[in-house]
């Protein structure tokens, strides 16, 4: 098993993909490396690739709100992404970027051994969880899925747009509180 560091160096020298060619910083994860819950994203956004953290634009500000609203704090959590690099314009990954980029979030996962893995948006969700999610349907339904209890919500850069969604995002992440309780 890899360590962190070579991990994240391998990560920031990656040219498994084309996204290596545009971005400004590999954007690995950041947190809690013990943590039970581990947010997963899509892809980092300008101000990620700029900072090299993921959420920490508008969409990960509003992350931070429904995370304080259910007493669960950053530090207690870890957060990476789908992909680590930016796709140009924030278009959605390509299978192809998501492949290449997979085993850093599989030595992640295996790094940190998280009880909880929360995706964020349908992107992770069809991704992690199954290649048909549905997730106006099935947000804030748990599966369990090898050693892992897992759920998806809405990725809050949808309740930027349609802040309408936000009452079920608040009970999808009391949902996620409550688990964590039962957990501890
Ligand atoms: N959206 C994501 O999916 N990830 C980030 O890091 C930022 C915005």
């Amino acid at each position: 098993m890899k360590t962190w560091e070579e991990l994240y160096d391998e990560c920031a020298s990656c040219e498994k993909c084309e996204l290596h060619k545009t971005r400004t910083n590999c954007v690995f994860g950041v947190g809690n490396r013990e943590a039970d819950i581990l947010f997963v994203g899509e892809a980092p956004g300008e101000r990620e690739d700029l900072s090299g953290t993921p959420f920490v634009g508008r969409a990960g500000q509003l992350l931070d709100k429904f995370l304080f609203a259910v007493d669960i704090s950053r530090e207690d959590v870890y957060i990476a992404n789908i992909l680590k690099c930016r796709p140009p314009k924030n278009r959605d990954p390509k299978p192809d970027e998501e492949d290449a980029c997979m085993d850093y979030l599989r030595e992640q996962v295996r790094l940190i051994r998280p009880k909880m893995i929360v995706c964020l948006g349908r992107i992770a969700a069809q991704r992690l969880i199954d290649p048909n999610y549905r997730i106006t349907k099935e947000h804030g339904q748990w599966v369990k899925k090898g050693d892992f209890l897992m759920t998806a919500v809405y990725h809050p850069a949808l309740l930027l747009r349609d802040p309408r969604k936000k009452e079920e995002m608040l009970e999808d992440m009391k949902s996620i509180r409550a688990k964590l309780d039962e957990l501890k």
